[in-house]
């Protein structure tokens, strides 16, 4: 008896967003928090907020005790059909524009700028100490 599990897919779960019927999926699981708004020390709208998604992350990350994780079991009404939540968005750098990551040819340009001016110094003194030694 009620062993059979209701298997919701996130779209079935994403309508139930407001103050009157509030779903929230949390580590694979479907909880109906529609009575615990009221009731929730982080207040209802950040229930509300993580309706429609998967909200394991929102809920792991403020730390709940084990007394509210245990709370969980209260508002259980299914399982989430993992395949309909999108899968975790990997992060991607900023799109930009590709600045050369290699800085050698900075390096080189950099190394030119001093050397030239200075191989250019060497020769003019060299051709002046030359040209005044042979005349
Ligand atoms: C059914 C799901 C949830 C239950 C049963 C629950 C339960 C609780 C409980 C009992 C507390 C008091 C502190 C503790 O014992 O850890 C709490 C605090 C809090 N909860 Fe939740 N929570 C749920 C979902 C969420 C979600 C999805 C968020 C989204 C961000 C959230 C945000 C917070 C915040 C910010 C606090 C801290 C409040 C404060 O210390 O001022 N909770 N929750």
């Amino acid at each position: 008896m009620g062993s059979e599990t209701k298997v919701y897919t996130l779209q079935e779960v994403a309508p139930h967003n407001n103050a009157k019927d509030c779903w929230l999926v949390i580590s694979g699981k479907v909880y109906d928090v529609t009575k615990f708004l009221d009731d929730h020390p982080g207040g209802d709208e950040v229930l509300l907020a993580a309706t429609g998604k998967d909200a394991t992350d929102d809920f792991e990350d403020v730390g709940h005790s084990s007394s509210a994780r245990a709370m969980l079991d209260e508002y259980y009404v299914g399982d989430i059909d993992s395949a309909t939540i999108p899968t975790k968005k990997a992060y991607t750098p900023p799109n930009q524009p590709h600045y050369n990551q290699d800085n050698t040819s900075e390096f080189i340009i950099k190394l030119l700028q001093f050397l030239v001016p200075l191989i250019i110094l060497g020769v003019a003194v060299g051709i002046r100490f030359y040209t005044k030694q042979s005349s």
